[in-house]
């Protein structure tokens, strides 16, 4: 695992912007898997600023976020489909129907997820997957479990982020209680990963996370078992890993 220790909230959305736009010149019509959440939001304004430049081009570009609030339709202004939309899609030139997130408002919610990895699969998996930390190890919406969940598939989420999520709603009440998300296999199938985390309160579950016991009561322990997993992250954020 490759770790880079930034100052500070925009060095670290600077430095995970950049192998992000590494890999899109590299790669012009590559797949990347994108996450919402507080973690990516300077990261996608740092990639908006180079396409605003000139230095960037989505045109070949295709997306497939990790997860959706189930019952919320994308024009609801807490889904992610919107926050996509708000922070990334609409500010570069990626092409819609190239930006793909599981529907939460599908009528068969079973079937969306076997859809889901399907699309996954035809666009021939995932070439960077970027993801941030939830606070008890959640990645996606995976939450703390009795085993790893492998495809995309339907969560009951934890108090803890349903506490957590509830600050972007008028009220607690209004929180979705259920999400669509990839799965743990889904991401670790993804040819390279890369976590972007800040903030002194996410110190210990970083630790756990990154050199505690594999375990899926914190799912994000099995990205030690991947082998391109890149962590970038601020030094609160950092400061417990030996
Ligand atoms: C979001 C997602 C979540 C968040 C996690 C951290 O698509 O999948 O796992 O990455 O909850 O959220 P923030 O970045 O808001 O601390």
């Amino acid at each position: 695992m490759k770790i880079y220790k930034a100052a500070n909230y925009d060095e670290m959305s600077c430095k995970a912007a950049n192998i992000i736009s590494a890999q899109i010149i590299m790669k012009p019509d590559c797949v990347l898997g994108l996450a919402t959440g507080s973690s990516p939001i300077g990261t996608y304004r740092q990639l908006v600023e180079w396409y605003e430049k000139g230095d960037l081009d989505f045109a070949a570009v295709t997306s497939v976020n990790l997860d959706e609030y189930q019952g919320l339709e994308g024009t609801h202004p807490q889904s992610y489909r919107y926050f996509m939309n708000e922070n990334l899609f609409s500010h570069v030139n990626i092409a819609p129907e190239h930006t793909y997130l599981p529907n939460g408002a599908a009528a068969d919610i079973e079937e969306e997820c076997t859809h889901y990895d399907e699309i996954i699969q035809k666009l021939g998996g995932v070439d960077l997957q970027l993801l941030g930390l939830g606070h008890n190890g959640h990645i996606g919406f995976n939450e703390p479990d009795e085993a790893f969940a492998k495809g995309t598939h339907r969560v009951d989420l934890k108090e803890s982020t349903i506490q957590a999520n509830s600050r972007l709603f008028d009220s607690i009440d209004e929180v979705p209680r259920h999400a669509l998300t990839m799965g743990i296999k889904t991401i670790m199938q993804a040819k390279k990963i890369l976590v972007v985390v800040s903030g002194a309160d996410k110190a210990e579950i970083v630790k756990q996370a990154f050199q505690g016991p594999v375990t899926p009561q914190v799912p994000a322990s099995i990205l030690q078992m991947h082998n391109d997993v890149t962590l970038v992250g601020d030094e609160a954020a950092l400061s417990r890993l030996i």
